[in-house]
């Protein structure tokens, strides 16, 4: 994430090392350290070869690959950019000072870093979208939220932002938990939102809130819907899966219990929201 003196991404430089215990790196440049299975990938804003070495004579670790790109690259070519889903405004942190001061909106601010969650993904969008169309003029009032795959954090500070008063925001990567914890802070919503760094494999949390956000991954949520513990809260927003997964994913639905209220899509994505009457 971003620390002084940088203010904003401009070259990713991005060494995946064969294992995790590297010890400990204490680097300016670092912008974090992502853990997959049992590899960790190390994020820098400089090119960082001697370190890389050093790192490597002391663990035994090797580099499995590396790579110099930008930004923009990594965001899928994409520039990130202020953006609004009305009434919020969601700014990266290296154009707040560009935001005006109007009274109708309701501003997030974000260090996206290289964090799934900067709001350009069609189902983040779509996510934020359906979060702000029921809570700002939804027929119930959502007090309690589960956000599955938090990500930067941005669904749970939508959700907040517009009233939730107790979010758990759960996400398997350190990172992730990282920065959604620093945009919690940037935020102040530390009161609403607590960030917890679980593997939702086999380990799904209390489902029993108002409002579930899943945006994840076809296999994950096909074990949560087979789940019957899942199945507790009012409303599901469900995306993350494109049309040749939907059918699969309705057939894993206990539909006598649910109501397919909404489908949304945006280019090859969708996103349900259902809502749930147990009997
Ligand atoms: C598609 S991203 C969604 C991020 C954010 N909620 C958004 O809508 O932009 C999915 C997130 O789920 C997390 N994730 C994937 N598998 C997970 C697991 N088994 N347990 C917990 N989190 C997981 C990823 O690290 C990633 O941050």
């Amino acid at each position: 994430m971003l620390k002084p003196p940088y203010t904003h991404y401009d070259q990713l430089f991005v060494y995946n090392f064969d294992r995790i215990d590297l010890g400990l790196i204490d680097d300016p440049d670092l912008i974090g350290t992502w853990i997959e299975d049992d590899t960790a990938i190390l994020f820098f804003h400089e090119e960082k070869q001697k370190l890389v070495e050093s790192i490597c004579q002391r663990s035994g670790a090797k580099i499995l690959y590396e790579a110099n790109l930008n930004y923009q690259d990594w965001e899928a070519g994409l520039d990130i950019t202020t953006f609004s889903v009305p009434p919020l405004i969601v700014a990266p942190l290296w154009e707040v000072d560009q935001l005006t001061d109007t009274t109708k909106d309701i501003p997030i601010y974000l260090d996206p870093s290289v964090i799934f969650g900067s709001g350009f993904h069609p189902t983040t969008r779509l996510c934020l979208q359906v979060i702000t169309d029921m809570l700002s003029s939804g027929p119930e009032e959502i007090q309690t939220m589960v956000d599955l795959g938090t990500g930067t954090g941005l669904l749970s500070l939508g959700a907040a932002k517009l009233g939730v008063k107790q979010i758990r925001a759960y996400d398997n990567n350190p990172f992730a938990c990282s920065v959604a914890d620093k945009n919690v802070d940037l935020n102040s919503c530390g009161k609403q939102i607590q960030v917890m760094e679980t593997d939702l494999r086999g380990a799904l949390p209390d489902t029993n809130v108002d409002l579930v956000v899943a945006n994840l991954y076809r296999g994950l949520l096909l074990d949560f819907f087979q789940n019957p513990d899942f199945w507790n809260a009012r409303y599901y927003i469900i995306s993350g899966f494109i049309p040749s997964m939907e059918e699969e994913l309705l057939a894993a639905l206990p539909m006598n219990q649910l109501k397919l209220l909404e489908r949304r899509k945006s280019d090859t994505w969708r996103l349900w929201l259902l809502a749930n009457s147990p009997a």
